[in-house]
């Protein structure tokens, strides 16, 4: 079995990491100089725009996925057009990739969302404003990713900045919603229609980066788990989507509104390489050719932490008692995730303590990833 991949970042890499064990084989496709997957499969490099590069690497592969959802959906289509088979189904990457379509269509399955707006022009702007107040969020529909394109509005000051300075790019404002935390769903549909959730993470961000993601604590209770899978079987089965998506969502008021759709693995599903039963990128496999999905259960608690710029050396990392080190092969850059630490346990107490010197190695403030 042949699967290529279109994307060759750390979720590549970690999805091929997965699939080896099953006997799979792996082919990627990304434009970049260098990427994290060259060290451990082979590579097309071409743009996306390059159809006889997109032949070459379709050419005997049983399945085509993805690793980043803004994948070129001209790209996808030229694939298809050569009969190559894409999972999850283009949909999927069409209603995720712009803001305002994905906010559509889950308030079209009654699942709720922040308030929003499109903007196109600064008097759009100052309308919205109007309309939903501040604080608000503008970001841009298309090609966000970890906090790019967006500035958050508090000020009227900060919003005639806004109004002046806006270029025309097709934009969103959203409402703040004053989250008490946020949390994520990693589902997996099956192509049989089988459709497995994990349990609900726990998610903190720095400057739009996911740095932290853990068992929840306080943790979830069961009707809330319930909500999110029942919101995400919604979705999977709306899109007849194959392989894993993540929603991420805003705890407010003791109710979950969803923030946004990534339709592959997710960063806050990295422990369950070590700390579920079938890790996201197995089951995403297992998806995507066709096979019997793996038990999302967590063996335990567990915490993950991003190492992001410039990391603590291995040394320090290997040096912490029970930690799962990844180091992706990127250099190190500022804002860039390079690696990820994972901590499991079968007690909160024992979690805590160590999490709490991995933080501190890494230099991020321990008191709010701590128990509430
Ligand atoms: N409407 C909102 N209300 C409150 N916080 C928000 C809102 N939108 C985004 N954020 C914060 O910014 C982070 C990144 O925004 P998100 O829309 O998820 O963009 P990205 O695609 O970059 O992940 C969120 O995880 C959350 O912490
Ligand atoms: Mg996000």
């Amino acid at each position: 079995m042949i699967l290529g991949v279109l994307g060759g970042g750390q979720l590549g890499r970690m999805l091929a990491l997965a699939g080896y064990p099953l006997g799979m084989r792996f082919r990627f496709f990304d434009p970049a100089d260098e990427v994290c997957v060259d060290d451990i499969a082979p590579r097309v490099r071409a743009a996306y725009e390059d159809v006889d590069a997109l032949a070459q690497f379709a050419d005997g592969v049983d399945v085509v996925t993805y690793e980043f959802e803004n994948v070129p959906v001209d790209a996808v289509r030229a694939l298809e057009a050569r009969g190559a088979r894409l999972l999850p189904p283009l949909v999927a990457l069409d209603v995720s990739q712009d803001r305002l379509t994905e906010k559509q269509f889950l308030n079209g399955l009654g699942i709720a969302t922040a308030p929003f707006a499109a903007v196109d022009s600064a008097e759009g702007l100052r309308s919205a404003v109007a309309t939903l107040g501040l604080p608000a969020i503008l970001k841009t529909r298309r090609m966000g990713y970890d906090g790019k394109g967006q500035a958050v509005l508090r000020s009227d000051a900060d919003a005639e900045a806004a109004i002046a300075a806006f270029d025309g790019t097709p934009s969103i404002l959203e409402g703040v919603v004053p989250f008490a935390r946020e949390l994520s769903v990693i589902a997996v549909r099956g192509l049989d229609g089988a459709v497995v959730c994990y349990p609900l993470v726990q998610n903190w961000h720095h400057d739009g980066i996911l740095r932290v993601s853990r068992t929840p604590s306080p943790v979830v209770n069961a009707l809330m788990q319930a909500d999110a899978e029942y919101a995400a079987r919604r979705v999977l089965e709306a899109l007849d989507y194959v392989g894993v998506l993540t929603i991420e969502w805003f705890e407010h008021e003791g109710r979950l509104v969803a923030n946004e759709i990534a339709p592959r693995v997710h960063n806050s599903g990295h422990w369950t390489i070590e700390g579920a039963a079938t890790s996201q990128f197995e089951n995403h496999l297992r998806a995507v050719t066709g096979l019997p999905l793996g038990l999302p259960q967590a063996l335990g608690v567990w915490a993950m932490v991003n190492l992001v710029g410039t990391p603590p050396p291995l040394e320090t990392l290997a040096s912490l008692s029970g930690a799962h080190v990844h180091m992706y092969g990127k250099a190190p850059r500022t804002s860039r995730k390079v690696g990820h630490v994972t901590l499991c346990a079968v007690d909160e107490g024992y979690l805590d303590a160590r999490l709490a010197e991995l933080l501190h190695v890494v230099g991020i403030e321990t008191g709010n990833t701590a128990r509430a």
